[in-house]
Formats: C-alpha cells, sequence, structure tokens
C-alpha cells in the first residue's frame, strides 16, 4: 500500500544506475537517494510506473560527462600510475599493461645484485614514471623498501643537495616503515635491543637537523629539469661544503638492515636539458658517483632519451658503473586498447555502461601519437567532453574525435612545432585527408597555385622535416615521398 506520505515529491539526487539514449534524449534509469532509498525510473522501462510520481532533478548531468556512460571519473586522465595500490586511488598501478621485457630486465638487476644502477629513457608521455612505478610496486611486494615520491634532481644542484635530497628520501623511507610496523605488536624489548632502538633514532634525528633547511626541492614541489632555475636554497654556512656521503651510506646501511633487504631508489627529472645543463648533470653524477656505488642501494635514473650519453656517458668513470640502459618505445597498439579496457572497468560505477571510445578504434588512432600516450590521452579526454555537449553518454567515433579537436590543436600545438605559413602548405596538400597521406615537394608547389615556387617548396618541406612535423616515407626511382609524422600536427590538419 502507498501511504499519503508519499505524494510527489522534488528531490535532488545523483544518476546512479546510468543513462539511456532514446530519440537525442538522455534520461536517467534510477538515482540512489540515500542509503536504503532508490528511484527507478519504471517508466522509461516501459512498466507502469507503482508509486506516486516522483520528480527528480538532476544537478549532475551537467557537471560530469562521464556519468552518462556509466562511469564515476575521467577514464582519459594523464597522470603516472601510483606506486602502490591503495583503495583510495583513482590512478592505481593495477591499470598497468605491457612492458614486460622492460620490467624484467630493471627487476631482476635489483633482486640479482646487492647494488645497482640502470637508465630509463623514453620520449615525453611515453610510460616512464608509471613503469618504474610498476617495479617499485613489483619489488615491494618482493621485500624490497622503495619509495613513492622521486629523488628529484634541480637545476644547479651540487653534490651536498643532491644527497641531501636523497637522504630526504630515505627519511621518508625510514617514517613509512615505521608506521606501517607501529600497527604490528613487539615482544618486549631486551636492554640491549632498546639501546640499539635508541642509537638508531638518534642517527635518523641528526640526518633530519641536517637536511633541514637546505632541501632544495622544499615541500616536494618539483622544479623541472636543470634548464629551470632552482629555487634559494639555505644551507648553514659552516656546513656547506661538507659532503653528506658517511649520512647517505651510514643511512643504505641502516635501512637495509646490514644488507639483509634491498633499497631501490628513483631519480627523476632528467628531462628537457640543455646542452649546459646536461653538463651540469653529468658533472653532478661524476661528483656523486661514490654515493651511487654505496652498498644496499639500487637507483633507477628516469630521463629524456640521449641522457645516457649526455649525462652518464661523458666519462668511464660514470658509464662504467650504470651497466643497464632500458630504452622505452611506444607502447604497442593491442596495449592501449587493453589500457582503456581497464580503466573503464575500474571506473564503472552504473548498472549500465557505454564505452566514451571504442578501444579498438583508440588503437588506431594512437599509431599517430607514436608514443606520447599523455598527449593522446588528452586528445580522447577533450574529444569526449566536447561530443557529451550534444550527445552525452553516446560512444564518439574517430572521424568525430578529429572534427571535436582539430580546431583547438591548430591553435594550441601548430604555433609550438611550425609556422603558419608552413601550415597553411600542409593544409593545402594533406588537410582533411586520411592518415597518412603521402605527397612530394612538386603537389606542395602544385597544391600552392603560385603562392610558392619549386624552391620555396623545397624549402618548406626541408624546414618540416628538420622540426620532424613531417617524415619521409619511400621513394619511388627520383621522387620522394613524405607523410605528416607528428601526431597532434596531423589532427590539426583535420587528417582523419
Ligand atoms: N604501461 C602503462 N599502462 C597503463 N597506463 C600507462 C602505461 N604507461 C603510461 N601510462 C599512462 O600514460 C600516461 C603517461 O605516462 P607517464 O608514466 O606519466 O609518462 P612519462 O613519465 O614517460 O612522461 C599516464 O596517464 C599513465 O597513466
Ligand atoms: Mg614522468
Amino acid at each position: 500500500m502507498v501511504s499519503d506520505s508519499l505524494l510527489p515529491i522534488i528531490i535532488t539526487a545523483k544518476c546512479s544506475l546510468g543513462y539511456v539514449s532514446d530519440n537525442n534524449q538522455t534520461s536517467c534509469l534510477g538515482y540512489h537517494i540515500n542509503d536504503n532509498l532508490w528511484y527507478v525510473n519504471w517508466l522509461l522501462w516501459g512498466v507502469p510506473q507503482p508509486f506516486p510520481v516522483v520528480t527528480v532533478t538532476d544537478s549532475y548531468l551537467i557537471s560530469s560527462p562521464w556519468t552518462p556512460f556509466g562511469l564515476s571519473d575521467d577514464p582519459f586522465f594523464q597522470a603516472a600510475l601510483d606506486p602502490a595500490d591503495s583503495s583510495r586511488s583513482t590512478h592505481p598501478i593495477s591499470l598497468f599493461v605491457g612492458r614486460t621485457a622492460e620490467l624484467r630486465l630493471i627487476g631482476s638487476q635489483v633482486v640479482g645484485a646487492s647494488s645497482s644502477r640502470a637508465i630509463l629513457t623514453g620520449g615525453p608521455g611515453v610510460g616512464k614514471t608509471s613503469l618504474v612505478n610498476r617495479i617499485k610496486a613489483s619489488l615491494a611486494g618482493q621485500g624490497v623498501l622503495t619509495h613513492a615520491a622521486p629523488v628529484r634532481v634541480v637545476g644547479g644542484m651540487t653534490p651536498r643537495q643532491f644527497e641531501a635530497e636523497v637522504l630526504r628520501v630515505l627519511l621518508q623511507m625510514r617514517a613509512g616503515e615505521q608506521a606501517a610496523t607501529s600497527s604490528i605488536p613487539h615482544a618486549p624489548a631486551t636492554s640491549s635491543r632498546a639501546s640499539e632502538q635508541a642509537e638508531d633514532d638518534a642517527f635518523w634525528r641528526r640526518v633530519g637537523r641536517l637536511i633541514m633547511g637546505e632541501d632544495s626541492v622544499a615541500g616536494g614541489v618539483s622544479l623541472g629539469g636543470f634548464g629551470v632555475q632552482s629555487q634559494a636554497v639555505r644551507i648553514p654556512a659552516e656546513v656547506q661544503h661538507t659532503a653528506l656521503t658517511t649520512e647517505v651510506t651510514e643511512a643504505f646501511r641502516r635501512l637495509s638492515r646490514n644488507g639483509t633487504r634491498r633499497l631501490l631508489l628513483h631519480v627523476n627529472n632528467l628531462e628537457n636539458l640543455s646542452t649546459t645543463a646536461a653538463q651540469a648533470a653529468a658533472n653532478l653524477m661524476q661528483q656523486v658517483r661514490d654515493t651511487l656505488l654505496a652498498d644496499f642501494a639500487h637507483w633507477v635514473f628516469v630521463g629524456a632519451t640521449g641522457i645516457e650519453r649526455t649525462v652518464f656517458g661523458g666519462s668511464t668513470q660514470v658509464s662504467s658503473i650504470i651497466p643497464l640502459t632500458v630504452h622505452l618505445p611506444p607502447l604497442a597498439p593491442a596495449d592501449v586498447a587493453d589500457l582503456l579496457r581497464r580503466r573503464y572497468a575500474h571506473l564503472r560505477s552504473g548498472l549500465r555502461f557505454t564505452p566514451p571510445v571504442d578501444p579498438q578504434v583508440a588503437a588506431a588512432l594512437y599509431e599517430r601519437f607514436r608514443g606520447d600516450l599523455r598527449g593522446f590521452l588528452n586528445l580522447l579526454a577533450l574529444a569526449v567532453q566536447q561530443h557529451a555537449i550534444s550527445a552525452p553518454g553516446r560512444t564518439v567515433s574517430a572521424g568525430d574525435i578529429i572534427a571535436h579537436v582539430a580546431a583547438r590543436y591548430q591553435a594550441s600545438v601548430v604555433p609550438h612545432r611550425l609556422s603558419a605559413e608552413d601550415f597553411t602548405h600542409l593544409v593545402r596538400v594533406v588537410g582533411g585527408q586520411p592518415w597518412p597521406t603521402e605527397f612530394r615537394v612538386t603537389d606542395v608547389a602544385a597544391r600552392a597555385a603560385g603562392a610558392l615556387t619549386q624552391a620555396g617548396a623545397s624549402k618548406a618541406v626541408k624546414r618540416l622535416l628538420l622540426s620532424g612535423v613531417i617524415a619521409e616515407h619511400r621513394r619511388d626511382g627520383r621522387s620522394v615521398y613524405y607523410q605528416v609524422a607528428d601526431g597532434a600536427v596531423s589532427v590539426a590538419l583535420a587528417q582523419t
């Protein structure tokens, strides 16, 4: 029986059962009102309404384009995956796909030696940080002690500052470990155990004091690559020139419990280095060589392609202590499809689910980006949000993705990669054509219809080649065929 108290009411509720689209109208299937009350939109399902009419004001439809797909959040997020799985994480490492060979290579070096050093290189957004985080998660499961926020190398760092940064990370590792073990009940301490403990505490307190006020990346704020000015560093005058190598070595020994467990250190930020900055980093590595060689520690250095030469290859003293360099290629398209499937499954919230982008379609589109996974995920997020304005909860096709973001890419990408004039030449030759349409210098001159001579076209092609916007595709006799090689520029050109 329905009582009078259940007369029509107006509520504001979150659509929780997913959306259904019909005749260009999107309606909610059901709303979660409170812990035990659900409003199910029976009328939509063609079943007679069994309750008094309930009018639902949906205040969430506009704010989240993901809800109509049956997703709780943006599946195209661009953050690196977290180093540890936690139930609260929106980017858990369990979403990681592929990279088995690289994971094995670096991981087995760590478990197979008492100390080691490896370099991981790759283009921007290819997945370097996520891979290191995956390695950390896997090794942590095997008893290796590691840390979340990486050791940061910043502009103009002195050896002492680098060592202070390492000690800061080691202090965090110890704090994390203590927090984890404090909940486990201990047997009553013997007096010798208690004095050992007191001595250990005293050591770490001293380390804390030593590095206080001279942390060059105070507050954990990354200052980017070497090219960026580092912020003012406060070092007490009397200790400015004393190296902290002894303290670092001692800290390694203590944290590793005299070498009975391994430590993994993740050094980041060796990216976008100018020649001078790379030289400064190379000098720094040479000066901290002893620290890098200390017992019980395993180092993974992460940076742009080429740091194995520019930062670690300058002197044999340094290159000889780095036995392993792993270069990260673009993720395979099949892995990209898998990545999206996992993200969708992780973020599914409603009963109904519609993929914002078909994983196979995304994988095919990804081939254009050749490695910049971050840039690619950004493209998908923009396209889906744009599409959702007119068609919420509808899967976006490859053609629509390009159509939605071409203008935005023109405004944001083109000015950084090529001149407006060269872009116009490309628009005439391959704009709106299927990707990757090939062309020759003669095509550039012909399509310019008098606005460009053959020599001018040849110069334009050289400029585009030099900047990496286009690449040679094939030769046929004396004819050279080119294609747009930059995924973002090809999107700006609306290549389908
Ligand atoms: N192997 C992978 N599996 C799943 N997602 C990945 C993988 N590699 C990268 N990603 C995702 O791609 C984006 C860029 O990765 P990131 O590790 O930050 O790249 P980089 O450090 O090389 O700039 C992030 O959103 C990250 O979650
Ligand atoms: Mg990174």
